[in-house]
Formats: C-alpha cells, structure tokens, sequence
C-alpha cells in the first residue's frame, strides 16, 4: 500500500466589504499613500465594522465558501482547525463555535496560537493527523480580525493589518500529492519586538492598562522586518535544496503577506520571478493566520495539479518556517 499523503482538495476565503484605504488613514494619522505603497506595498485593507461580530465571523464566512464550492457535506469533517491570534475570547475555544456553527455536527475542533506562522503551522498538524490514516477530512481555517486588536493613533501599526479568513480542506491522496515537506522553527529572542503587553497571565486587563493602550498590538517593525528578510528566505532556500528544487520546478511561491520588500526577497533568493510568487497584499494587507489561504483562495483557478508550492510565513514569537507541498486538482 503507497504511503497516505495529506492533499489540500479544497479552498474558500472571505474578506469583510468594509475597504480601508492608504487615502482614509491620511485622514487619520500622520501618513501617505507613497510612503505605505513604497514601504510595504499595501494600498487598501478589509476591516469587519459590524458590532459584535469577531474572528468566528470571518472563519464562517470562509468555512461556507469552500463548504459550496466544493459541495462538502458538513457532517463529513473530522476535525476543525482554527489558526488565529485573535481569538473571539479567552477560554472557549473560537474553532469550537466555528465548527458547530457551520454543521461540523460530527467534528472535533481546536485553535492553533502561532502568530502569523499560525496557518503555517496549521498545515503541518492537519497534514498528520491525515497521514495517520485515523481522520478522512480535516478542514483549516485561517482567520483574523486585526481590527481588534491595533491602535487606529499608531502609525506604525495601523497601516500594515487588516481582517480575513481563509480555509483550506485536508484529505488523504494515495498518489503522492500533498504535503512533501516543511521545516518549522521557533526563537523566543523575538517576543519583546512583537507582542501585546495586557489581558494576558502577566498583566491582566485593568483600568489602567486600558488607559496606557497596552491592549494594542507593540511592534519594533525594524527588527522584526530584519529577522524575517533574512529567516523566511533561509528557509525557502533550505526546503527546495533538501528537496532537489530549483526555481525552474517551483510553480509557486506562497508567502506571508507582511511587506512586499520581504516578499520580493524571500523570491529572490528562491530564483523565482514576480509571475510565480502569489500577491495580494496591495488589497488585504497583513490579516495575520487568513495570508496564505486567501492567497490560494484568489489564485485557485490558475493551479494544476502536480504543481510545486514552497509556503512561507513568519511572526510573532518569533515563529516561520517553510513547507513544500503538491497542488492536487485542477479547477473547473
Ligand atoms: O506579520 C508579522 C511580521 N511582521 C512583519 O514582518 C513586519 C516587518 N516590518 C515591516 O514591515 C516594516 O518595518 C514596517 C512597514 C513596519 C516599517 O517600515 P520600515 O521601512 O522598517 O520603517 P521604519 O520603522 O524604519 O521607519 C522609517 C521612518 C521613520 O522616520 P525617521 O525616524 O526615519 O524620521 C518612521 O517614523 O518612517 C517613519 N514612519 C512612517 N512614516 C509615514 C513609520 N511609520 C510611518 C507611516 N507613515 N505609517
């Protein structure tokens, strides 16, 4: 019996209809469309507005998509899983709701925390528990609503996020596509330079961390923007060469969307030209865990089955890594 590989058989995404442009955040803090385009190559961002609504909302919103697109039935799904760093609350578990919200009556479901390397590392786990041969069907959700959690007076935040879902179906392949490879890494050197200082363990939420703005997202773009350049590229270039991949048999390169400029390095050092990398930063900005399915989401109908995908991610933590996997279908 060939071995079981976990294939990607499905996608969907959602994005929020509210659009937040460089143009409105002129209006709102001390910025400019040059110099958001130049820096990170982002134009405008989706942000969810409604009152009440949080990350579930985006997660449903993707889940139902790839539910119709690809005529799932609910009940069939094993397993949900949630890769988001914004949760919809403390405790109980965002995935949970999600899953029985859109049917998943016969699922079990959890979150992933991995910053924005959450949906990375999410493939990772959703491809074992396939290739373990016990589950069928396990469908990844990726989904963030940033909106919640960055100050709209920081402008060296509230350029960069906006809210997004995406989702991906896992399924057994038994003609080796799938995931072939990933090589995931961790460093705790990264916490200081990228986290939120309240509502957690250390500094609970009271009236003064509210009034200090420790509830918002911190970040030192600088050194982050530095580890990741450097990070996101070492391990692209380390998944193809331990795979025997040139940038000729890469098809696609599927990066974090965090800044054009780390992007187009990431490529470079992959020896791919700018038709292979995926993008969609200009119209989504960072949302976090919905990055990399949003970009699958939007780029679908041009992949063929047996092309050669080299994901990427990096974040907070710090958290990236990289994974190599084989596209299993063809569209239409
Ligand atoms: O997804 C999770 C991982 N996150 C990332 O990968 C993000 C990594 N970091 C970045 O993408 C970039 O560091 C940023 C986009 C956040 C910032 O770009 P940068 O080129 O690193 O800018 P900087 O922070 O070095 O700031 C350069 C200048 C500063 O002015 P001075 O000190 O040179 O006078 C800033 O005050 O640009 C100024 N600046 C701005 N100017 C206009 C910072 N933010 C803005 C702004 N508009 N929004």
């Amino acid at each position: 019996m060939s071995k079981i590989t976990a294939a990607i058989t499905a996608v969907g995404g959602y994005v929020p209809e509210y659009v937040l442009t460089n143009q409105i955040l002129e209006t709102m803090v001390d910025t400019n469309d040059e110099w958001i385009v130049t820096r990170t190559g982002i134009k405008e961002r989706r942000i969810l507005k409604e009152e009440g609504k949080g990350t579930s909302y985006l997660a449903i919103q993707a889940a139902k998509d790839l539910l119709e697109k690809s005529n799932t039935d609910p009940k069939d799904i094993d397993m949900v899983i949630l890769a988001t760093a914004t949760p919809d609350m403390p405790v109980a578990v965002t995935g949970v709701y999600v899953a029985s919200q859109i049917g998943a009556v016969n699922a079990f479901s959890y979150d992933l925390v991995a910053a924005c390397s959450s949906f990375l590392f999410g493939m990772s786990t959703a491809a074992k528990y396939i290739e373990s041969g016990r589950y069928k069907k396990v469908l990844l959700i990726g989904a963030d609503k940033m909106s919640s959690i960055i100050d709209y007076e920081d402008r060296a935040t509230c350029i960069i996020f906006g809210d997004g879902g995406g989702a991906v179906l896992f399924e057994p392949n038994e003609e080796g596509m799938g995931v072939q490879d990933e090589f995931l890494r961790t460093d705790g050197v990264g916490r200081p330079h990228l986290k939120i200082d309240a509502g957690g363990s250390i500094l609970p939420a009271s009236a003064e961390t509210v009034a200090n703005k420790q509830h918002y997202v911190f970040q030192d773009g600088r050194t982050v923007f530095k580890f990741a350049v450097s990070n996101m590229a070492d391990v692209s270039e380390k998944i193809m060469s331990r795979n025997g991949l040139t940038g000729e048999d890469v098809h696609w390169l599927v990066p974090h969307q965090a800044n054009k400029r780390i992007i187009d390095a990431t490529a470079s050092r992959m020896n791919l030209p700018e038709e292979k990398v995926m993008m969609n930063i200009h119209k989504y900005g960072n949302t976090t865990s919905a990055t990399l399915p949003l970009c699958l989401n939007d780029y679908e109908k041009q992949l063929k089955k047996g092309d050669n995908i080299v994901f990427a991610a990096f974040g907070g933590g710090f958290t990236w890594g990289s994974l190599y996997l084989k596209w299993a279908y063809n569209s239409n």
